[in-house]
């Protein structure tokens, strides 16, 4: 799979943290044809937990930046919360800003966490959510050499498709893969 290597993918500091909650307000703006969410007075989405991202062990918060720009972000649990899975690691949220999409971007900053924290994951996506169903399976599929499995489970009223997958022995080389 082809890269892009304009990028960096680096722990979100403190100075970050504004810069964090801003990008997370575009991507609940996103969601927000899928989900219903709505705003507040304030005219923000509510959002509880992004606090212990980065912060506590096991909970990193991940900066994108293309060309020295804040891009997007991903929030990963060493430990997944579902119940029965705590033994994988697991894609809390992930999000490329819209003016750099389709470029390799998204696949760049997943291949970089399967790299970075190797090891038994699980991904979900909402039911509604088709195009990162795509995504997920295209990179997935492309890291693993198509050794992942999926299905759709449904929780609390919520259609979700999950991938799950080992990252322990990568598949494929990517040369950039120690940014
Ligand atoms: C999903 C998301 C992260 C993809 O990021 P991206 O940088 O555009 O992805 P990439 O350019 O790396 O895409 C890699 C491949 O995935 C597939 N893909 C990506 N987005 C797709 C879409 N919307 N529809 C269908 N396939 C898609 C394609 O095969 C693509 O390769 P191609 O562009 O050469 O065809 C981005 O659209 C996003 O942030 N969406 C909103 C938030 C979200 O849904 N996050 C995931 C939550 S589970």
């Amino acid at each position: 799979m082809d890269l892009p290597s304009d990028w960096t993918l680096t722990n979100v500091k403190e100075s970050e943290r504004d810069l964090l909650e801003q990008l997370l307000q575009f991507y609940l703006y996103d969601f927000s044809e899928m989900d219903d969410e709505e705003v507040d007075e304030s005219g923000r989405f509510r959002y509880p937990v992004t606090g212990p991202y980065g912060r506590e062990p096991g909970r990193h918060a991940l900066l994108l930046r293309v060309r020295g720009k804040p891009a997007g972000f991903v929030l990963v649990d060493e430990r997944s919360p579902i119940p029965g899975s705590e033994d994988r690691r697991y894609v809390r949220e992930f999000f490329v800003m819209r003016a750099y999409r389709r470029h390799g971007y998204g696949a760049a900053m997943a291949w970089a966490i399967f790299d970075r924290f190797p090891g038994r994951w699980q991904v979900e996506q909402i039911g509604p959510n088709v195009g990162a169903q795509a995504f997920w399976r295209r990179v997935i599929g492309a890291y693993t050499a198509g050794r992942f499995s999926e299905r759709t489970e449904e929780r609390e009223g919520l259609t979700l498709v999950i991938q799950e997958f080992d990252t322990s022995a990568k598949a494929v080389t990517w040369t950039e893969r120690d940014r």
